[in-house]
């Protein structure tokens, strides 16, 4: 008889499985984890059934799992009525950054720990929100989709076309993304980097940035705390997301906000789709408000056909760098959460309990990070 249940849920990788041993993420490769999981004599179950709740197989297997690991890139919501039918769920960890597809109150109430593999992806992502400025701002797409249409028509492309450089830049949330993103704008010598959030940037990492500008572009000072948000976004020619997603940055990005930036501002978001409101963005982009958006998180994953980001676009047909969620799942980013998430497993298996602190998001009832929100 087994310990106890694990329940591993991952997308599907088909051929790809085949075709790349180090897709560990993905179903077929089970993080490569199983053997370890059945040598602490647990029963492991992987499945990429997530959907529709109630009726998935992830339901029909919560009675009596344990453990839930899932991904942000492919995520089982493990909502409220999820946790009240799994009671002997212990843990959730997620293989990645990000556990909001976990109802981390529900998991509170009934004293769940939820961990994840905190900085596994962060590098993955900043380089990610770079080439999402780059493919914006250089007007990418469109001059790529005429080359393999045969055409050769640059004022087509170049009408939209701007430089990085000389912009003012600036992030909601300067955490382990946010700042590895204002570290990385350094070599583009913008006119002045930005942020936005409760918590204070340690002084030698702004000393570090200021540094860097004055030795690399001749500027003193580029780095600037802004206490208000709207007052940020209103000074910005890039806006990028870098913060969780919980109660208060939950639709943040409504029309109202998005109509204190600056007209043709463009907006980066690899944070969670959900901090944005959907059709707010996708008709502040028609309009011209925004001159594009682009990133890589929706909601719900997988998105919907219809998503209205999916064939969003500007007057030019242009002004979208969306990719499915793929930022944080680069293989490098797929090799640290894998091992990651083992050694989750170990510290729980042997009773040690002895976490890395930034892997827990919330144990014993309450929240350890300060990262999801400002709380008493
Ligand atoms: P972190 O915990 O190091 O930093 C988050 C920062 O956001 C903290 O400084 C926090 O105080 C701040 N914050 C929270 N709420 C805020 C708000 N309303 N306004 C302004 N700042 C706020 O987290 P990290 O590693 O930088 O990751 C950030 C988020 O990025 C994750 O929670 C996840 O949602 C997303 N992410 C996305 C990935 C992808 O593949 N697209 C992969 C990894 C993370």
């Amino acid at each position: 008889m087994s310990k106890g249940k694990v329940l591993l849920v991952l997308y599907r990788g088909n051929e790809h499985a085949k075709e790349e041993q180090k897709l560990l993420g993905c179903l077929e490769n089970e993080l490569g984890i199983r053997e370890f999981i059945e040598s602490h004599g647990y029963e492991l179950v992987s499945t990429d059934d997530k959907d529709p709740e109630p009726s998935s197989q992830v339901d029909k297997e919560l009675e009596d799992t344990e453990i839930i690991i899932t991904t942000p890139f492919f995520p089982a919501y493990v909502t409220k009525e999820r946790i009240a039918k799994a009671p002997k769920l212990k843990m959730c960890i997620t293989a990645g950054v990000g556990s909001d597809h976990i109802d981390l109150n529900a998991a509170n109430e009934r004293k769940i720990a939820v961990t994840e593999v905190t900085g596994s992806n962060v590098v993955s992502v900043a380089e990610h929100v770079i080439m999402t400025m780059l493919v914006l701002v250089r007007n990418f797409v469109p001059a790529h989709e005429q080359v393999k249409k045969g055409l050769w028509d640059i004022a087509g492309a170049a009408k939209d076309e701007y430089d990085l450089e000389d912009k003012v830049i600036a992030t909601v949330g300067a955490g382990r993304i946010g700042y590895r993103v204002l570290e990385r704008l350094i070599a583009f010598n913008p006119k002045k980097l930005l942020y936005y959030d409760y918590q204070d940037l340690p002084k030698d990492a702004i000393d570090k940035l200021n540094q860097a500008s004055k030795l690399f572009n001749g500027k003193d000072n580029i780095v600037e705390r802004v206490e208000n948000l709207e007052d940020m976004v209103g000074q910005a020619d890039v806006v990028t997301i870098n913060c969780p997603l919980h109660e208060k940055s939950k639709g943040l990005f409504n029309k109202e906000l998005i109509s204190k930036m600056k007209d043709g501002a463009w907006l980066v978001n690899t944070a969670r789709g959900a901090i944005c409101v959907a059709e707010d963005v996708a008709a502040a982009v028609k309009s011209g408000k925004l001159r594009g958006y682009g990133g890589d998180v929706w909601y719900p994953q997988p998105a919907p056909k219809d998503h209205p980001w999916r064939e969003m676009q500007n007057k030019h047909n242009a002004g979208n760098a969306m990719t499915p969620h793929v930022s944080g799942t680069s293989l490098d980013a797929q090799a640290r959460y894998a091992n990651g998430v083992k050694s989750i497993l170990n510290s729980y298996f042997t009773g040690k309990h002895d976490y890395r602190p930034q892997d827990v998001i919330v144990i014993d009832g309450d929240y350890a990070t300060k990262a999801y929100g400002q709380r008493k």
